[in-house]
Order: C-alpha cells, then structure tokens, then sequence
C-alpha cells in the first residue's frame, strides 16, 4: 500500500488515486488506473476506474509475402503465432501463410474453421476456446491471437479471444470487405443469440487491424458487393467525399474487385483512399466509444430494424443493411430532415451497386416494431437512437421514436419510392442461398 499512499490527494484525503508502476505492467495493450474513495460512514467505499486500450489500424500491402516484416516483428519475439483461420481463406492462402511463418522461422499452430452465417453460435465460441485453452495451444493472456477470415470469423474468434484469460489480445487480418473495413476493426464482438443477431458479446477489439485489399481477389463479387454497404454508411452519414468517390468508381471497385483482378495503378490508389477513409469515419466514432456507451453512432445507420428482419428473410447482412440505409433515408424525408433529392441519390447509389433498398418484409409491423423493440433495449432504453442523415449527405442525426402510425406511413412512402425502380428495389445476389451460405 505504500504506491496508494504516494497518491493520496491533498485535498481531498479520502480519495487515494492509485497508479500501477511501469514494472509491474504486463501487457503492451491493456492498462489501467482508478481511485477508492472512502465514505464518511466508515463502512463503504467507491472505486473509479479507467481501463486505457491501444488498437493500431493499418492499411498493408501483401501481408503475407515473406519481405513484409510487421507479423514476424510481433510473433518472433513470442517464439511461436497461434493462429484462428477461415476454412475457405485457409484453402486459399493456407499454404501462404504457412510459408510466411516458416520464412522467419516462427512455428506457427494455425486452426482453420467453418465461419459461415450459420456457425455463427456460442458452440463455434466454445470451439475456438478448446482450441485456445489448456487442451489446446495454452495461449498465454500476453500473446495476440492472430485471425484471419471474414467477419463471421472475427466475430466469434475475437469473442472466445474476449473470453479467454477473461481477455487475450488478437491480431486481425480481415479477408473480406466487411471484415477489412468494419468487423475487423469494431469492439463487438458477438455471437448469435436466439431471434436477434449479434446479441451475445464482448467489446474487444483487436490490438492490431490489417488491411490487405489483395485479398478480395478471391472473393465472390457478391460479397465484394455485399462489403461495400458498410462503406456506404459511413459516406452518407459522415463522409461527403467518400460518397462522391463511390458515386464515381463504386461500380468500377465492384468489377475489379477493389482493384485486385488486373493491373491498374490509379484504381488501385483511389481503392486504398476509399478503403482508409471508411475506417477513419468508422473508427473516429467506433474507437473513440469502444463500450457504446454513447448512441452517437453514425455507424448504427441500417442497423435499427435489419438485426430483426435480416435473419427473418435470410438476407446478406450488407443487403439488409442497405435496405435499412433506404428506409431510414425515406424516414427522414418523411420527418423533414432530409431532401427527397438527398433520398433519392442514396437510393440511386445502392441501386447502381446492386444493393437492396426495398424487401416486403419491412410491411410486417408486428416484426418492424419488435425490431425497436429489441433495439431500445440493446441501446440502453433512453431512446431508439436511430441514425439517419440530416441536414443533407455526410452528417446525421438520431431519431428517438419512431411511433407505430409513423413506421407505417414511412414503409407504405418507401414502398412507393421503391415502386418504380427495377425489381422494385431487389438487389443482386441479396441472399445467403445466392452466395450458397445458408
Ligand atoms: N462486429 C461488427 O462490428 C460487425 C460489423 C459488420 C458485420 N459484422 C458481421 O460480419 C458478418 C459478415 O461478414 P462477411 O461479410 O465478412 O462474411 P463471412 O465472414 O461469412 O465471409 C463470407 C464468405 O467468404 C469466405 N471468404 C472469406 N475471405 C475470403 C477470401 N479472401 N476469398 C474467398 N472467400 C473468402 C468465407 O469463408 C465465407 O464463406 C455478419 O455476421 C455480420 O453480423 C460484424
């Protein structure tokens, strides 16, 4: 007690803030400090604490060739890599990685599983932790994990990741646009719960994201597609600029897929620009408030209603979030916060991209009102807190309720709007079957 004592406050002697010295720290990532403050009844106390977190995004090419040094920097010195693969992306770049680890003689112990929609349950969590525990690689509390898949993967390996050790770091390496630019990175960690998605969790993110678009070569274009939803959000409610950039070449990155599939410098450029400023505008919101503790989340925009919908119809999660994006773009019209010009533009996007902005399911009130129901409920209660732009492209605002008479009025807008597209606003490929995912 002789470090609490050396901080004990002048001015208010009940209150000892408590530093944990330098040579105690065990972790590069993780610290924390706090006070304990004694009450005038001798009998309780209260503790504050601050838990400080370090998590570095990087923009990376070819993280695999042997010449790039940032994974064996970190895993030479642990003297071994325990690594969580994606069974697809191991058939792919298994053999990649593995040469990479054996180039720097680092032993590597590399586990591949199914990460596909539907594995995405608390048994595949308890999978990966066998593989992390005692009866597996024994992974210390101090040695980042690496991760390499989709966001299915970063999920629940980033979750049994929170779980183990009560926190173990990892190191992402996202394979798929949605991971690269938004599952990666996020705290959320999750796994599916019964009815609503994503609902079983810990907020851990990692300590490291890698982005290597080079990757995307090997994606099916549905899911290059499927990825660019997530960029979209942040364009329309934060980005201005990189809304006009995806107006401008989305469909060409959708082709190229981001640019990996032939040779072009310039696109290749612009795709690693749209790339970085989509995890800037995701992070200076989602890294800045890593508990959601505060619903200033530009990044929650499409994701009021999907979570209850998505599942129900089967959807890509990018479609259904795209589908939400429209709908609470129609919404704020309807609430004169946003132009129908501002609507239609969204609209017009999405659609030139193939995404989804309309699906019948959004009639069935009884579901769209649970949906806010369980939203309320996951977003603390004080409100909806629903996303939506305001004001015009590249900034939001948050609606607080959304009344049963208004939700009906806005869907049958909606409708109307989505009416006269083709397909009535069905994207492509907007179903896990499409992509053979189910
Ligand atoms: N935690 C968050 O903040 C957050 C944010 C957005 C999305 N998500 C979650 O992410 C999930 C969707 O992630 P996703 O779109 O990456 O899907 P996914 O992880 O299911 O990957 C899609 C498919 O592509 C395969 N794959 C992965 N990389 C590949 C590659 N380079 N080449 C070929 N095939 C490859 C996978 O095996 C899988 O079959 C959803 O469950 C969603 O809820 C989470």
């Amino acid at each position: 007690m002789v470090d609490s004592e050396k901080f004990a406050d002048q001015t208010e002697p009940n209150i000892i803030r408590l530093t944990h010295g330098e040579k105690y720290l065990t972790s590069k990532w993780y610290t924390g400090s706090g006070e304990i403050a004694h009450k005038k009844d001798g009998r309780s106390f209260e503790v504050t604490a601050n838990f400080t977190l370090t998590s570095e995004v990087k923009v990376v090419e070819g993280i695999f060739k042997p010449e790039n040094e940032i994974l064996a920097n970190i895993y030479n010195s642990l003297g071994r890599c325990v690594a969580v693969i994606d069974q697809t992306v191991n058939e792919l770049y298994g053999e990649q990685v593995r040469k990479y680890f054996d180039a720097h003689e680092i032993p590597l112990e590399m586990m591949a599983f199914r990460a596909w929609e539907v594995d995405k349950t608390p048994e595949t969590v308890h999978r990966i932790l066998g593989y992390l525990g005692k009866d597996g690689c024994d992974v210390s509390r101090s040695e980042p994990v690496l991760i390499i898949g989709g966001g299915v993967l970063s999920d629940v390996a980033g979750l049994a990741c929170a779980l183990q050790h009560r926190r173990t770091p990892y190191v992402m390496v996202g394979t798929t646009v949605v991971a690269a630019i938004d599952a990666g990175p996020s705290p959320r960690t999750c796994t599916n719960g019964k009815q609503f998605k994503n609902s079983i969790g810990a907020y851990h993110p990692p300590v490291l994201t890698l982005v290597d678009r080079s990757f995307f070569g090997t994606l099916a274009t549905g899911h290059i597609r499927n990825g660019i939803a997530e960029i979209i959000k942040m364009a329309i409610t934060d980005d201005a600029v990189l809304f006009e950039l995806l107006e401008k070449y989305g469909s060409r990155l959708i082709e190229t897929h981001f640019a990996t599939l032939g040779e072009n410098q310039e696109l290749a450029e612009i795709a690693d620009d749209i790339i970085y400023r989509a995890l800037f505008s995701y992070m200076k919101h989602e890294g800045t408030n890593m508990f959601e503790t505060y619903q200033d989340r530009p990044h929650g925009y499409g994701h009021t209603w999907s979570p209850r919908f998505e599942p129900a119809v089967k959807m890509m999660h990018g479609h259904a979030v795209t589908t939400g994006m429209a709908f609470g773009a129609t919404l704020a019209v309807e609430m004169n916060w946003l132009k129908s010009e501002d609507r239609d533009r969204i609209i017009a996007l999405c659609q030139s991209l193939g995404l989804t902005v309309y699906h019948p399911i959004l009639e069935d009130m009884d579901l769209m009102i649970e949906g806010q129901k369980n939203m309320r409920r996951k977003r603390g209660e004080g409100g909806l807190w629903a996303p939506v732009p305001r004001g015009g492209i590249g900034a939001c605002d948050y609606i607080q309720e959304v009344p049963p008479e208004l939700l009906e009025t806005a869907v049958a807008a909606h409708k109307a709007v989505c009416s006269k597209l083709p397909n009535q606003g069905a994207g492509i490929e907007m179903y896990l079957s499409d992509l053979g995912l189910e």
